[in-house]
């Protein structure tokens, strides 16, 4: 017997990917509802190899009595009831992937980390604007920005979610906290994240300082045993991961590993991974199937 499971949000970019996801890891379900605002209510969403058609219910006036599990992906602005458990930031999921046996291996100190952010980041709306934008300007249309601050199109922009007192931005703030509350809160953290025209994975480049002697090749082995990794680092053309290589993938990617003689046992890399999946869809149905192993009666 499977589960009932509602995905809210289910017509946006993560709601979509955590359809995929549930039906290629064959996620045991009986039923699943796609919930999403009276915007869409009505619309048709496929799920699953047969092609099955879901009928969009509004969120507003659904009833979660009798079902087991809901993956949410319809923004902040949702419930807070207890039961609930939250995913990490995007960019905070593939960093901790990648910190965390570097983390075990050699407790880290300090990460200094740079964003390069795909606009699916920032739902069908970043992408919707990227694409219009990159067409209007090749036929000489104008185009003012709506969605982002200023052209996203042949731009990059160092700047997502709102400003904070002390300069810096939310999504920067979030990179801080939830390394330190995912890792450990002795890692001291600075990040600065910036908007690129990719539409999906985003890139990071990290400096990590750590308290022991870890050298890049055996930063390297650690890596490759490491759950959810996959290091691809050649030091020759083209053997390293980008953004559109990711897509589709369920791996966060380690490229250009290499020591950092600037600091006391440093290590610089490069971290790549599908923000629609491990960011968020993929991360949320492993922490679902987690909980169907360990805590709920039937067994996923
Ligand atoms: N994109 C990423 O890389 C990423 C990564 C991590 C976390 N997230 C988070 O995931 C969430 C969704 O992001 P997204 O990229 O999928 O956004 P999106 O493409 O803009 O989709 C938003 C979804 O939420 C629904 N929705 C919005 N307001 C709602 C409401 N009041 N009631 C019910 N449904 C509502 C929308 O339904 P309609 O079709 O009816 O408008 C749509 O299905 C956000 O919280 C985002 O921060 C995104």
């Amino acid at each position: 017997m499977g589960y009932r499971i509602a995905v809210v949000g289910a017509t946006g970019n993560v709601g979509r990917e955590m359809l995929n996801i549930l039906a290629e890891r064959q996620f045991p379900v009986d039923e699943v509802a796609a919930l999403a605002s009276a915007r869409s209510t009505g619309d048709m969403i496929e799920f699953g190899e047969s092609g099955e058609q879901l009928k969009v219910k509004n969120l507003e006036h659904f009833d979660f009595a009798g079902w087991d599990m809901a993956l949410f992906a319809a923004g902040f602005s949702g419930y807070a009831r207890k039961n609930i458990i939250a995913n990490p930031n995007c960019s905070t999921a593939q960093l901790v992937v990648a910190l965390k046996p570097l983390h075990d291996a050699a407790k880290i100190r300090r990460v200094v980390v740079s964003t390069y952010q795909s606009v699916s980041g920032s739902g069908k709306g970043g992408m919707d604007e990227l694409f219009e934008q990159s067409r209007n300007i090749f036929v000489g249309d104008p185009s003012q920005p709506s969605h982002f601050t200023k052209q996203i199109a042949f731009n990059v922009i160092p700047h997502i979610d709102v400003f904070l007192d002390d300069g810096s931005t939310k999504e920067e703030w979030k990179m801080v906290v939830e390394t330190k509350k995912i890792l450990d809160p002795s890692i001291k953290v600075t990040a600065t994240c910036v908007r690129v025209p990719v539409f999906v994975g985003h890139s990071e480049a990290v400096n990590v300082e750590l308290e022991r002697e870890l050298s890049a090749d055996q930063a390297r082995d650690i890596l490759r045993e490491a759950p959810g990794l996959m290091v691809v680092d050649k030091r020759e053309d083209g053997g390293y991961v980008t953004p559109v290589e990711c897509v589709g993938d369920y791996a966060t990617f380690v490229s250009r590993l290499r020591d950092d003689p600037t600091v006391e046992h440093g290590l610089s890399m490069w971290v790549v991974s599908d923000n629609l999946r491990k960011g968020a869809a993929l991360n949320a149905v492993q922490i679902a199937e987690l909980l169907g192993r360990k805590h709920l009666k039937k067994a996923a």
